[in-house]
């Protein structure tokens, strides 16, 4: 029995855990509201708030895609659909929307109005960048953006002169018109729901973290399987610095992780590239854990920790161990976890001072698309010389491509040339197939074109034009 509440009621059910929650709402609590688009977690048109309570007992929400997203995730949470924010009147984000013409057919708009509803909840300065990177995942075909970014600006200014003590957030949300009254006493109500869990016991369940690439993948096989959601695993929801290394449980999401004071400390690029990764609907419920395991050739995760020399635990059968991620792809889609066991957790060793990284990624669309080819590379430098150089390639083999037999280029000076053999040697190393995102040969030229990229951010060292260059 799964138990929830949903807006200001508290509901049991006993559907099946793998019940994706946009079909919930829609077909059995006739909540129309919530919109499904692409049904693939790309358009932001189902967005919901799915908050839960914190050791302390304080409650944070978190704006996720329905349509991707079982009822087992949610158990034991609050869950909050357009209908859940409406009042006798607009609200204060939907009268902004209102005001500024940010509303033609209206079928993202409650999307819309959720990611700003947990843009006013989540943000600690309310700044404006911040509700633009809420709205990251909602995709409006007919108003266009400027009137929906001009309201975003004005809620923008608007909370700004409210106090942003976060432990009075509900309270100055509440005051401010954003939230109905019964959220007051959501927080209480969740402490007495008493959910157990919503996890099979059987050794063979199926791993669900935060189902963005399972639930998009066999959504109709899962609403029939034994699932083991790992977001109940509170124990493996931590980032931790642990001597020259930092440790992240496998229940964290990206988002947690880009905004995590020690990752933004030690690796601050981050919180930047993991942007590309997907919207924030996505980000609020991926996890580098399933990033991992997903083995994709392109993962963009996997790719950015390759280079970063990360390894992983790995928890089950009995035993725990280590092994490097380098080691970890056998073939496409085949790598070294048997059945039983599950990653614990991430390590990522600290960069020593003066080592440099940078990631590439070449996509369609910047957020919200799958690359074509990415890459990251770690390099230590002597001078001007090379003296250490790690490169991981996705996109371009059947797994998440460490390229090996770089030693022979320490020592060698940074200069054009280096760079221009280095691609070159590259691109001799990859074997990359025709498909959807580009053919085979287009890939080779993006990868030897993101070696460039990678040394032309890092040292300046562009590709040559042609001659003199
Ligand atoms: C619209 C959209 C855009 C996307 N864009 C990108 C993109 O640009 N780049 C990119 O890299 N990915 C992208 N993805 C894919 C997906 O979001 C990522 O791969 C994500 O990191 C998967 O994490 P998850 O926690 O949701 O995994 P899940 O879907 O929960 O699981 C993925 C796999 O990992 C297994 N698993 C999960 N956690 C563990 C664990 N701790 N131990 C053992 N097995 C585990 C699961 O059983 C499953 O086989 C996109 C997905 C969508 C829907
Ligand atoms: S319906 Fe498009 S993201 Fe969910
Ligand atoms: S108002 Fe029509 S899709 Fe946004």
């Amino acid at each position: 029995m799964l138990k929830f509440i949903v807006n200001d009621k508290i509901l049991e059910t006993n559907a099946h855990p793998g019940t994706i929650l946009i079909d919930y709402l829609r077909d059995e609590l006739k909540l129309y509201g919530t919109k499904e688009g692409c049904k693939e977690g790309e358009c932001g048109a189902c967005t919901v708030l799915a908050g839960t309570l914190d050791d302390k007992g304080n409650i944070s929400y978190k704006s996720v895609a329905s349509c991707i997203l079982p009822i087992g995730d949610v158990n034991g949470s609050h869950i909050v659909s357009i209908e859940g924010v409406n009042q006798e009147e607009l609200n204060t984000i939907q009268k902004a929307i209102f005001d500024y013409s940010a509303s033609q057919c209206g079928f993202c708009t409650p999307g819309i109005v959720l990611s700003l509803t947990y843009f006013a909840l989540s943000s600690s300065e309310f700044s404006y960048k911040d509700a633009e990177d809420a709205l990251d995942g909602n995709l409006c075909r007919c108003t266009g953006y400027v009137a929906i970014r001009n309201a975003a600006k004005a809620l923008s200014d608007l909370l700004k002169t409210k106090s942003r003590d976060m432990n009075k957030r509900i309270d100055v949300l509440l005051e401010a018109g954003v939230l109905p009254s019964y959220f007051a006493q959501i927080p209480q109500k969740l402490k007495k729901l008493n959910a157990s869990s919503a996890s099979s016991p059987s050794a063979k369940a199926r791993i669900i973290a935060g189902g963005t690439d399972l639930f998009v993948q066999i959504p109709d096989q899962l609403v029939e399987s034994d699932l083991k959601f790992i977001s109940e695993r509170k124990d493996l929801n931590y980032i931790r610095v642990d001597g020259n290394c930092i440790r992240i449980g496998a229940a964290t999401s990206l988002e947690d992780f880009r905004n995590s004071c020690a990752v933004n400390k030690y690796f601050p690029f981050m919180k930047d590239d993991v942007l590309l990764h997907s919207s924030m609907i996505l980000r609020n419920k991926a996890t580098l854990a399933g990033n991992i395991v997903n083995a994709s050739p392109i993962g963009d995760i996997t790719i950015m920790l390759l280079a970063l020399n990360a390894s992983i635990v790995i928890d089950g059968n009995g035993k725990t161990r280590e092994i490097a991620l380098d080691k970890f792809y056998k073939d496409y889609k085949k790598f070294d976890l048997s059945e039983g066991e599950i990653i614990k957790e991430i390590l990522v060793p600290f960069m020593n001072e003066g080592v440099l990284y940078n990631f590439e990624k070449v996509s369609n669309r910047k957020i919200l698309d799958i690359a074509a080819v990415n890459s990251s590379i770690l390099i230590e430098t002597n001078g001007m010389d090379i003296a250490a150089l790690r490169i991981s390639a996705g996109g371009v083999a059947s797994i998440p491509l460490m390229i090996g037999g770089l030693d022979n280029f320490r020592g060698k000076e940074i200069s054009y040339e280096t760079v221009n053999k280095l691609a070159e040697y590259v691109v001799s190393q990859v074997a990359p197939i025709d498909d959807v995102r580009g053919s085979a040969n287009y890939k080779k030229l993006l990868i030897r074109q993101l070696i460039f990229a990678h040394f032309n951010k890092l040292f300046g060292v562009k590709v040559c034009a042609g001659e003199g260059c």
